[in-house]
């Protein structure tokens, strides 16, 4: 498990206050707009932007040539404006003249074509052309701005890996095999990681392995998780070459925006926690999902567990649409201040957006901004000066951190691998479950920490493990070793089975599905029945099923509801088993909503975990310092909430007494004193 140190949190871009921030691209408008910017921007209380994103064939027209003048001027407006800067490094994208020169840097996708210049991040991961380019680049921009007044933060490059983490070029090849030499030393080894003798896939030499490109048939599925993890390592390693060039020019925090969210899985964040200064994330509404806004505060849970618990940064969110959806839905009014607050409840100290002022030309012209095209007449632009107003409200939540009493095991290396081909179900999507749980489990009004597998899981009552199919040994004895020493757990269907090989956890003296957790689930499974995508399944106790189905053969553990229909009829579905002083429960299927619900309320109680007891829409979490409690409830509902509560309303102003009224689509912050109970 990495140990994450997230270093000067407390530094350079972070004051007493949770700051207001955007990009910003004023080189797309005339500089007459800019002054315009600098007072709207401090009517909105806007104090963090972020520039030179993509700035690289602006400053260096032509190789080795560099014109600052036009960033100069911008970074010392915003400074005599009060903003501080959080600085791009500007090479998230190659100027036309390096691909020119260079397409050898173009990447190739699985089928072997190329990707041309004309889009953004036409870069290959493991490119030397490239990284030397960019570093001739860094090297300027950092000579020439890490001393300056305006500076708070480096932001390296721009969601690395948004659009280029997997590259299957022959220069990627060279790079995975060394990547391969350095895990496995020897070729025997990778070969017996692989299961090549499977398919007659063995590998006499190294330069007979390629990465994973289009196959004819189904690919070998080790082979495509080492390169899963080889493609993030590469990316990271890229940061990491960003990162020092700028720790040597000067001590100011370092990061990059972190991609935590459904649509985007490229990058092992657990991996990345420690080399970045502070944790940001950028987060966009997914309207393909069923609960957006329920993703929303998973992906802010998710990213305050890769900041291990210190507060984080929202570097990027939109006011209002996207432009890359398929159907790019406007936010309703009220639900930016709602979605923003969403984040800081759970950790965020810097709410941030892309961009300042809507853009006319690009890809992006029609995608939303603190300032939209409509001008400051607007819903969005009423909303921005409405969170602005109330995040300087809540200046005094920053550097707190939020409470939870429960744990839920994320594994960006198990969602890769839950999703190869030629497994059970293409139904069993790893996100899918792992959603399913945290949605029951938010529904239930409890906050969720997460944890990566491996993590120390003592201090929780509760430890949720969806869909963990790959799991180390030395992850499953901590998760066993919880569980004796008094914990309760949740485990749910196709976690266990395989280790980091990808390899099934079978042998033929005894160990069976579900295999790392079978011992401490006290049961074993027979064979598995998934279901056609139709399908639905009646628990004995009414719950309701789909997906997935089972047949479960009990050792120690006991059924506490079975199948009645469905292709494994009388066999258990929910099962708890005492092992040592704790708990572990098992679900064989993918419950339904409301039977999710039911089946985490047994298991709260079980596991003695307080619920919120608030209607199902409305979220509450807590952050604490050492002085003081601030509860946020947020109504995503439209009729009013009321809770029991006294204290001072931080939003409003107003003293509560007994019932704090939360009003349909609003939020309320509650701050208490902190008693020595509370510690
Ligand atoms: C990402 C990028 C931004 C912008 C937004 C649009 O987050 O980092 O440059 O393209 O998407 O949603």
């Amino acid at each position: 498990m990495t140990q994450h140190v997230t270093r000067a949190a407390a530094e350079g871009w972070q004051r007493e206050s949770i700051a207001l921030g955007c990009d910003y691209n004023p080189e797309q408008w005339p500089e007459s707009v800019w002054a315009d910017d600098m007072a709207l921007m401090r009517e909105a209380g806007v104090s963090l932007v972020a520039i030179n994103v993509f700035g690289w064939a602006q400053l260096e027209p032509r190789p080795g040539e560099f014109d600052f003048a036009s960033l100069d001027r911008i970074m010392d407006l915003l400074h005599e404006n009060g903003i501080r800067v959080n600085l791009g490094t500007g090479t998230a994208s190659p100027p036309p003249w390096l691909t020119t020169r260079h397409p050898e840097i173009l990447p190739m996708m699985v089928d072997g074509t190329i990707r041309w210049p004309g889009g953004r991040q036409a870069w290959c991961p493991s490119s030397p052309v490239f990284r030397e380019a960019a570093l001739t680049l860094l090297a300027a921009v950092a000579d020439r701005y890490s001393e300056h007044p305006a500076l708070a933060l480096w932001h390296v490059s721009n969601e690395l890996g948004c659009h280029n983490a997997l590259c299957y070029c022959d220069v990627s090849a060279a790079s995975f095999r060394r990547w391969l030499e350095n895990r496995y030393a020897t070729l025997e080894r990778v070969n017996d990681a692989w299961g090549t003798v499977s398919w007659s896939q063995r590998y006499a030499t190294w330069d007979e392995i390629l990465p994973p490109r289009a196959t004819i048939s189904a690919g070998n599925p080790a082979q495509r998780l080492d390169f899963a993890r080889f493609s993030s390592d590469e990316l990271l390693d890229y940061y990491r070459a960003e990162a020092e060039l700028l720790r040597e020019k000067g001590s100011t925090p370092v990061t990059t925006n972190f991609m935590i969210t459904a649509h985007i899985r490229t990058q092992d964040y657990w991996q990345w926690a420690a080399d970045v200064d502070i944790v940001a994330n950028d987060h966009y509404l997914d309207h393909r999902l069923e609960h957006p806004t329920s993703e929303l505060a998973f992906a802010a849970d998710l990213t305050r567990g890769v900041a291990s618990g210190q507060p984080w940064m929202l570097m990027e969110q939109s006011t209002s649409a996207v432009s890359w959806q398929p159907h790019n839905i406007a936010k309703q009014p009220g639900e930016m201040t709602r979605n923003s607050l969403t984040h800081v409840a759970r950790g965020a100290d810097a709410v941030c957006f892309f961009q300042w002022r809507a853009s006319v030309r690009g890809a992006e012209k029609f995608h939303s901004a603190l300032l939209p095209h409509a001008g400051t007449d607007s819903k969005i632009w009423r909303e921005t000066l409405e969170l602005g107003r109330a995040l300087s409200r809540l200046a005094e939540v920053a550097g707190s951190r939020v409470e939870a009493s429960v744990a839920l095991i994320f594994s960006w290396q198990s969602w890769w691998a839950t999703e190869s081909d030629s497994h059970p179900s293409s139904a069993v999507t790893y996100l899918g479950q792992v959603h399913a749980a945290y949605e029951a489990l938010r529904s239930a009004g409890v906050t969720v920490d997460m944890v990566e597998p491996g993590a120390r899981l003592d201090d929780y009552s509760l430890v949720v493990v969806p869909c963990l199919y790959l799991v180390s040994d030395a992850d499953s004895a901590v998760l066993s070793g919880y569980v004796e020493r008094g914990g309760t757990a949740l485990v749910t269907f196709f976690s266990g089975l395989a280790d980091e090989t990808d390899r099934l956890r079978v042998d033929p003296t005894g160990c069976r599905p579900p295999g790392a957790f079978a011992d401490l689930l006290g049961l074993w499974t027979e064979e598995a029945f998934p279901l056609k995508t139709t399908e639905t399944l009646t628990l004995s106790d009414g719950r309701a099923a789909s997906v997935w189905s089972e047949t479960v053969r009990l050792t120690t553990a006991s059924a506490i509801t079975t199948f009645i229909d469905g292709p494994v009829a009388g066999s258990p579905a929910i099962t708890r088993n005492s092992r040592g002083s704790g708990t572990a429960w098992y679900v064989a299927t993918a419950l339904d909503e409301a039977s999710y619900f039911t089946l985490v309320s047994d298991v709260l109680a079980d596991a003695g975990v307080p619920v919120s007891g608030l209607p199902r829409g409305v979220e509450s979490t807590t952050r604490t310092n050492d002085t003081h409690r601030y509860t946020f409830v947020i109504n995503h509902t439209m009729s009013d909430a009321a809770l029991d509560a006294h204290g001072i309303e931080l939003l409003t102003g107003e003293r509560v007494h007994s019932t704090l009224s939360i009003p349909g689509g609003q939020v309320r912050v509650i701050k208490q004193e902190r008693t020595s109970n509370d510690a």
